[in-house]
C-alpha cells in the first residue's frame, strides 16, 4: 500500500506533513512517486491567503473521476484550513468523496482515522480540541541535509490580518531536553548539515515551560553540540528579538548569519492597526543594531500591501523602509481578508487593483535592489 502527501503553506507544514509520511509508514504504507500510484492521498493545507485555500479546493476537486474509478481510494483533508469548522464543513459539502477531514491538532491521530474508516467506511470529520505536542511521533524526513526541528508551536500574538493563531492555537514551547536530544540524534546520524528550528514566533520560545529557558540559551546549548552542521531558524517576532539572541548569533560559527525579520509594514499607523506591537523606527534600531554587530548578515523580511484603510502615502512608507534596509530578499503579500479575524472586519478594505499596483511597485523595488547589490 503506497502514500501520496501534497503539501501546502509554510516550513512547520512541509515538517508536519514529514510527521504525516511517519505516521503512515508506521502503518505499513510507503511512499508512491504520484497520486495514480496511491491507496491514501493526503492533503496537508494551508488557510494564510484565500489564494491557498483556492488552490486546495482545485487540487481536492480535480480527484473526484480518480474516486469514482477506484472507490477504495482513501482520500484526507487536514492542516490549518480544515482546521476552521466552517471551512471543514463547507469540503465536506462540496466533496462527499473526500473520506477523512480533520484539522491541525488531531493529525496525529491520522491512523486511528484510516482504521476506522476502513471498519466502517464512514466519513470522518474531527476538527477541535487541542493536544499537548507528542514526542513519540516519528518523522519521515524529506529535506535531503537539512532536518526541521519544532521547537514551539501555536501563536500568541493575534496580529489582526493573520488566521494562524485561530488555527495552530497558543504557543506551547517544546521542553528543552527533547530538542536537544532530537538534534543530538540528527547530528548522530550523519545525514544533515543543517538543522533548521521552527516556530511560528521562535524568540518567545520557552516562556510557558516550568523551568524557563530563553531563545538565546537554548540555541548556546545547541551549538554546544559537537558536530559539522549548521543552525537556523525561523520565524522572529521583530518585538521579541532580544540582544540576547542577536549577541549569539553574532558569536555563534554553527548559526547561518541570515535573519528572516518580517517588518509587514513601514507606517505607524498601519502597525498598530495590525497589533504588531512594534513602530517603524523600533524595528530600524533592531535592524541597525543586527547590522553592528553581524556585518556580514543577510536580511529578509515579509510585507502586506493593502491592509484595510492603507493610504498611499502609508504605503509609501513601507516602500521607503525597504529602501533603507535593503533587504537582500523579500516577501511582499497582497493583504487577503481572513474569516474570523479582526482586520476582516475593519472598513476601509482596500480594492484588488490598488493592492496589486502596490505589490509590484515593492517587488521592483526589490529587483532594484539585487541589481545594485550584485553589481557591488
Ligand atoms: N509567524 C510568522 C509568519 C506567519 S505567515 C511571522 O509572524 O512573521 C507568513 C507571512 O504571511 C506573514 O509574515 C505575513 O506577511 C503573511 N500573511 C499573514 N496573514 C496574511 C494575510 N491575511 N494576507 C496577506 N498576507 C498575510
Ligand atoms: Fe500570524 Fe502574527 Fe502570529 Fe506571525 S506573529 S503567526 S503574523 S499572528
Ligand atoms: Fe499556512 Fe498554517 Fe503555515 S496557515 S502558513 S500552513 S501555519
Amino acid at each position: 500500500m503506497k502514500y501520496f502527501i501534497v503539501t501546502f503553506g509554510c516550513q512547520m507544514n512541509v515538517h508536519d506533513s514529514e510527521k504525516i509520511a511517519g505516521i503512515l509508514e508506521q502503518k505499513g504504507y510507503e511512499r508512491a512517486s504520484s497520486k495514480e500510484e496511491a491507496d491514501i492521498i493526503v492533503f496537508n493545507t494551508c488557510a494564510i491567503r484565500e489564494g491557498a485555500e483556492d488552490r486546495v479546493f482545485g487540487n481536492v476537486g480535480a480527484l473526484k473521476k480518480m474516486k469514482k474509478e477506484r472507490p477504495d481510494l482513501i482520500i484526507a483533508v487536514c492542516g490549518c484550513m480544515t482546521q476552521k469548522e466552517q471551512t471543514a464543513l463547507e469540503m465536506k459539502k462540496k466533496f462527499p468523496f473526500v473520506d477523512i477531514i480533520i484539522g491541525t491538532f488531531n493529525v496525529v491521530k491520522l491512523g486511528e482515522y484510516i482504521d476506522k474508516l476502513k471498519e466502517s467506511r464512514k466519513k470522518q470529520v474531527e476538527v477541535f480540541e487541542e493536544g499537548d505536542i507528542d514526542e513519540l511521533l516519528p518523522y519521515k524526513r524529506t529535506s535531503g541535509e537539512n532536518a526541521w526541528v519544532n521547537i514551539i508551536q501555536g501563536c500568541n500574538n493575534f496580529c489582526t490580518y493573520c488566521i494562524v493563531p485561530y488555527v495552530r492555537g497558543r504557543e506551547k514551547s517544546r521542553e528543552k531536553e527533547a530538542i536537544l536530544s532530537e538534534i543530538k540524534e540528527l547530528v548522530k546520524s550523519g545525514k544533515y548539515k543543517q538543522i533548521t528550528l521552527l516556530g511560528q514566533n521562535v524568540n518567545s520560545y520557552g516562556k510557558d515551560l516550568k523551568n524557563p529557558c530563553s531563545f538565546a540559551q537554548l540555541l548556546s546549548e545547541i551549538c554546544k553540540i559537537e558536530g559539522d552542521f549548521k543552525v537556523w531558524f525561523m520565524t522572529s517576532h521583530p518585538k521579541d528579538l532580544s540582544d540576547e539572541v542577536i549577541d549569539v548569533i553574532a558569536k555563534e560559527d554553527k548559526i547561518l548569519k541570515d535573519i528572516h525579520l518580517p517588518a509587514q509594514s513601514g507606517n505607524n499607523r498601519i502597525l498598530a492597526k495590525m497589533n504588531r506591537k512594534y513602530t517603524r523606527e523600533d524595528y530600524l534600531k533592531i535592524i541597525k543594531k543586527i547590522k553592528r554587530k553581524i556585518p556580514s548578515v543577510r536580511l529578509t523580511s515579509d510585507f502586506i500591501v493593502g491592509f484595510p484603510t492603507e493610504t498611499e502615502e502609508e504605503f509609501l512608507d513601507t516602500y521607503s523602509l525597504i529602501e533603507e534596509v535593503r533587504f537582500d530578499s523579500i516577501f511582499a503579500f497582497i493583504y487577503s481578508k481572513r474569516e474570523g479575524t479582526v482586520a476582516s472586519k475593519m472598513d476601509g478594505q482596500i480594492d484588488e487593483e490598488t493592492k496589486r499596483i502596490r505589490v509590484n511597485k515593492l517587488l521592483d523595488l526589490e529587483k532594484k535592489i539585487q541589481k545594485e547589490d550584485n553589481k557591488k
